[in-house]
């Protein structure tokens, strides 16, 4: 576990990626908070998730809540909602490292690179919260049913942000889970990820792959 962060909420925990991290956070031994738009939704997640590994320490919530209790806040919701969240929890974020994991898929055309006029949707969401927020991106290649599952997850994670403390926090988390994190350069660079998101999303349906990922090759050089 990370010295600093000791428990994290995930707000749209209830879905397929936040709940693959809850499952795989809560594993590795943080106290994770499962946020929802209703308290009901956030309960039954984290009971199910307690059902099946009583000794986790996960609950559930509403997002305000989960997002008050927690030292570290990961948004994952569909970017058509990715401000309205943030939104109604703004407050509760107020100098804390927020994991933004949204990637700007506009439905039909999912295959296909569409970005926001902010350059990338972690940089929206930066812009939206201001400086008070350490605004991280990742974890846009990795297939959500990768961490539904218990093998070894062959895919490294881009971490982009404009505090380098901020992204090791986030490299930590990534570490915990098993997989390689890079420091990936500011936030202006989430919009290589993100844009990655759509090229794998295309890779899969041509090659029929389920959740093709990245790896970064090369070592660092030792004097
Ligand atoms: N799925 C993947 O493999 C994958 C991989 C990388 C990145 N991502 C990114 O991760 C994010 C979540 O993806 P996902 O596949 O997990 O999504 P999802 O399962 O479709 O939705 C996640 C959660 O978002 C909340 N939500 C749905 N509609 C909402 C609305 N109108 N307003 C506020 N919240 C709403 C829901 O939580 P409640 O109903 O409980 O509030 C839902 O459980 C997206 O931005 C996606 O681009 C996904």
């Amino acid at each position: 576990m990370t010295d600093k962060i000791r428990s994290i909420a995930i707000l749209g925990g209830t879905g397929d990626l936040g709940g693959g991290l809850a499952r795989q956070w809560s594993r590795a031994g943080f106290q994770i908070h499962i946020g929802s738009r209703t308290l009901d939704k956030g309960l039954a997640a984290a009971n199910k998730l307690v059902t099946e590994f009583p000794d986790l320490n996960v609950t559930g919530h509403d997002n305000v809540s989960a997002a008050q209790l927690a030292d570290l806040v990961v948004l994952t919701v569909p970017f058509a909602h990715q401000l309205s969240t943030l939104d109604s929890v703004s407050q509760a974020l107020d100098g804390k490292v927020l994991i933004d994991v949204t990637v700007p898929l506009v439905p039909p055309k999912v295959g296909t690179v569409q970005l926001p006029e902010a350059g990338s949707a972690a940089e929206q969401a930066q812009q939206h919260l201001g400086d008070n927020v350490s605004v991280v991106s990742a974890f846009q290649n990795v297939g959500a049913m990768h961490l539904q599952e218990d093998h070894a997850i062959a895919c490294d994670v881009l971490v982009t942000g404009n505090k380098r403390a901020a992204r090791q926090t986030v490299i930590d988390l990534v570490q915990a889970l098993g997989l390689k994190g890079w420091h990936a350069g500011p936030l202006a660079n989430a919009a290589a990820a993100e844009a990655m998101t759509s090229v794998l999303i295309s890779i899969n349906r041509h090659h029929k792959i389920d959740g093709a990922g990245i790896v970064i090759t090369g070592e660092p050089v030792t004097t």
